[in-house]
């Protein structure tokens, strides 16, 4: 895969540390067996790598309690557990224009089932006002669900102030995090976060697959499983079991993937996040700089890179973002996404719609040389024009 430079890490990460491999490899030759069903060495050994799995997850959030992790094939089915399991016709939710359709589209679904719902529009760099959350709170107010940033601009929300607005309001906060697991610093306790969906194969360094859902303590009395099945536990009963994470974990787990989940995570923590983040907003700096000095380029910026990830959306004027990927990968080897990125309500916020945009999106393995060499592509391709 030489001549490959790979910018899509806000789809998926590439490539994932050798541990995450290693891990696999050795469930996929030595171990092989269901955690958590039969009694044999086997199954004892892929049980305990599966909690060691939720040990370091809930070590890189500040969860606490390791079994308040429910795994999840990735963060919209995790987000669907939260949305379908907790509101209910009637309810009213808050979120904002800025997420992706793993928020929208079981909020728009609960929508049509009787949820009220207010999409609090962003301004155009894609920053959420928490005066403007705060106005939209009712009596009626269930849960705010919120990005932890967006996939489209990078912009970083006010999680923590929001989280204290939730908590002051005693109305639930559930943040999508699949952007940002890994990459930014998360602690569910210090930011009032009651859900927080994960993805495993973005900055956690998992595989696909992979992902979960934080549930804090109670609120698995009141959320609903969306699935139902065998646990492994209570099996004398044709009921699902009540308690976490068995209530929402049915049927046999991806322990393949959360082995290679776990190595990837405790990468991450040997790292240090504010490592990662670091390299990555680096890269990213450096891109913008580079197409700052391009009068053809247009970037969506979200002005302070402080306040974003290592994500970078642009266009070219006068050109399609479809032609631009297309160009970029057929002449130049380079791995990016255009479009509209799953987040029609993000690429409306910031005036893309329908169209939508060129996004970079840089991962810890990306390097300086190749973001020199896609800003001397960008511009051979605008003089080529
Ligand atoms: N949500 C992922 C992306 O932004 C898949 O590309």
């Amino acid at each position: 895969m030489s001549n490959i430079i790979y910018f899509d890490n806000a789809a998926t990460s590439w490539p994932k540390p050798k541990e995450t491999l290693e891990a696999m490899e050795r469930y996929f030759c030595d171990i092989g067996a269901s955690p958590g069903r039969s009694g044999h060495r086997l199954a004892i050994e892929a049980g305990r790598e599966v909690l060691a799995t939720r040990e370091a997850l809930a070590e890189i959030f500040g969860t606490g309690d390791p079994l308040r992790i429910v795994f999840a094939k990735n963060a919209t089915e995790a987000l669907n557990i939260a949305i379908f399991g907790l509101l209910k016709p009637g309810d009213h939710a808050i979120t904002s224009s800025m997420e992706h359709n793993s928020v929208m589209r079981p909020l728009r679904a609960m929508e049509n089932r009787g949820l009220e719902l207010s999409v609090i529009p962003c301004s155009l760099n894609g920053e959420l006002s928490p005066d403007d959350v705060v106005a939209a709170i009712k009596a009626n107010t269930r849960a705010i669900i919120l990005t932890h940033a967006s996939n489209v601009t990078g912009a970083i929300m006010p999680i923590a102030e929001i989280g204290k607005i939730a908590r002051d309001h005693e109305v639930l906060f559930c943040v999508d995090a699949a952007q940002t697991a890994g990459v930014l610093p998360i602690q569910v306790k210090e930011m009032f976060i009651d859900l927080l969906a994960f993805t495993g194969h973005k900055a956690l360094c998992g595989p696909q697959g992979t992902g979960g859902l934080y549930i804090r303590e109670g609120l698995e009395n009141i959320i609903r499983p969306i699935q139902r099945g065998g646990t492994g536990s209570k099996s004398e009963f044709e009921a699902q079991p009540d308690f976490i994470p068995d209530k929402y974990e049915s049927g046999t787990p991806n322990t393949i993937g959360l082995y290679g989940l776990g190595a990837g995570v405790r990468s991450v923590l040997d790292r240090g996040v504010e490592h990662i983040r670091n390299k990555e907003i680096g890269l990213a700096q450096h891109f913008i700089n580079g197409i700052k000095a391009m009068p053809e380029v247009v970037h969506y910026r979200c002005g302070d890179i402080s306040k974003q990830i290592a994500v970078v959306s642009f266009n070219i004027k006068g050109m399609s973002p479809s032609d631009l990927t297309l160009i970029l990968d057929e002449t130049y080897g380079i791995m990016c996404r255009s479009g509209l990125h799953c987040a029609p309500s993000a690429h409306r916020t910031i005036q893309t719609f329908p169209t939508g945009t060129v996004r970079f999106s840089f991962g810890y393995y990306n390097t300086v040389d190749e973001v020199n060499f896609s800003l001397e592509a960008i511009s051979k391709i605008i003089s080529s024009k």
